[in-house]
């Protein structure tokens, strides 16, 4: 017992306040950027490969293109550097330090180049001894390697889990947010704590998890292939009744980054994946090659009306409202609202193999789009407007093999109301509040 009480004091010494809350403010919005990992791995052979190794050179070259390509118009902004940028050992004084042969200006340096291009710079660590490709983790030094972020004005922290004992994880991720938060510098915490608990069998804590970070990753990485991009749909939707309370402004789900553009994907399971991630309020990672990208592919990243629902301000992650003979029908609620009904963007899936498009035909009512005044309905990808439609309206689509027709269907506000009345969602109660404007 009296050991038990001196290890507790102990603790309340040197451990963080009780009160730990991230509340940083950052990321109302999924985030948006570019992530080095899925494509470029841990490759570090820049003697051979000097053009697609984990460097100074592969950073500053996505910073430029995600800027003059016109990524960063539509709202890609962070520039994140994955695992593998670390030398094996910390320096003298115990910091972090980057291969230098790979990163001869340092961090601070790249991260003021990216800064200068306008965009926001994001870094990879791990609460273990080692990050998952064996460099130094951040275990035993918290606060410094907080520190040392915060020194080169770093933006966007991943935490992966390697090599730490998911057990500690519920004090080790707090733990850190609180030593980020202290260095008085906003940086977005993205944690990968519930998915190393889920996998030892442990049931996260999303409260705890949801205060404390801003992004979490749930399951399995993404590889490149149609097969991952389906696994990552499935699970979303077999588990989405737990997964969906824990989404909102500051704080998503993560299912990992968009792959569109790389070899795994063809044209349609591309759509696929960028309206499905913008349907489950995904962040949107891009990890690609912005040299060699094909247009079809860079249009899909920056097809703006997928980009607005992925961003929507209520920030409701959506889910699978139909799954039947390889048919699925994913719907979010978005802005504008009207009285107590949503706008809402639905994606038509197509997850059948027989070669050839399936029609799919429904009543917006049974879609439970149910507004009496109507929706303006739009095709997103086609771009084409169907003008208002009743509840009643039955619509009809025509969806590829593995692909989607995704759409936005806006309430249509009678003018005299929307001049007077505003109506907002408040998502913490889950309730409509319509506030009268003056009227002039
Ligand atoms: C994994 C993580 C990946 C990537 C990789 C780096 O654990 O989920 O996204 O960061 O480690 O080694």
């Amino acid at each position: 017992m009296a050991a038990a009480i001196v290890v507790l004091g102990l603790v309340a010494l040197v451990g963080p306040p009780a009160a730990l809350g991230l509340d940083n403010g950052l990321v109302r919005t999924p985030p948006m950027g570019w992530l080095a990992w899925e494509r470029f791995r841990c490759n570090t052979d820049c003697k051979n490969d000097p053009e697609n190794c984990i460097s100074e050179r592969l950073f500053r070259t996505m910073a430029d293109l995600v800027v003059s390509e016109g990524y960063a118009a539509v709202g890609y902004e962070y520039i994140n550097v994955d695992d593998c940028w670390l030398d094996k050992e910390r320096g003298a004084n115990g910091q972090l330090q980057p291969d230098y042969s790979r990163f001869p200006n340092g961090m601070r340096a790249l991260s003021d180049y990216v800064h200068r291009l306008g965009l926001k710079f994001g870094i990879y660590e791990d609460y273990g001894n080692y990050t998952c490709a064996g460099y130094p983790g951040i275990l035993g030094s918290l606060e410094l390697d907080a520190q040392t972020f915060a020194s080169w004005n770093v933006d966007y922290v991943k935490l992966d889990g390697c090599y730490s004992h998911p057990k500690d994880m519920d004090r080790g991720y707090p733990e850190f947010g609180y030593f980020l938060n202290k260095t008085g510098r906003q940086m977005v915490y993205s944690c990968s704590w519930p998915v190393y608990q889920i996998y030892a069998g442990i049931a996260p804590n999303f409260s705890s998890i949801i205060e404390h970070c801003n992004l979490w990753r749930n399951f399995d990485d993404i590889q490149d292939s149609w097969a991952s991009v389906e696994s990552v749909i499935d699970y979303y939707g077999d588990n989405q009744d737990a997964i969906i309370p824990n989404a909102g402004p500051g704080h998503w789900n993560d299912p990992d980054m968009l792959i569109i553009g790389n070899f795994g994907l063809s044209y349609e399971q591309s759509k696929t994946q960028m309206a499905i991630w913008a349907i489950i309020a995904a962040p949107l990672l891009m990890s690609v090659d912005l040299r060699t990208i094909r247009p079809e592919f860079k249009a899909i990243l920056q097809n703006k009306g997928v980009i607005a629902v992925d961003q929507d301000p209520l920030g409701i992650q959506g889910r699978r409202i139909y799954k039947k003979s390889g048919i699925e029908i994913w719907s979010r609620p978005i802005t504008p609202l009207q009285q107590n009904y949503f706008s809402y963007a639905v994606a038509f899936l197509n997850r059948r193999t027989d070669g050839t498009p399936s029609d799919v035909a429904v009543t917006l009512q049974e879609l439970g789009l149910a507004y009496p005044g109507g929706y303006a309905v739009e095709d997103l990808f086609e771009e084409v407007s169907y003008g208002v439609l009743s509840p009643e309206t039955k619509i009809k689509v025509k969806v590829n093999p593995s692909g989607v027709v995704i759409l936005r269907a806006n309430i249509h506000l009678p003018r005299f109301q929307s001049q007077n009345q505003k109506t907002v969602y408040d998502p913490y109660q889950h309730v409509f509040r319509t506030t009268a404007r003056p009227n002039f």
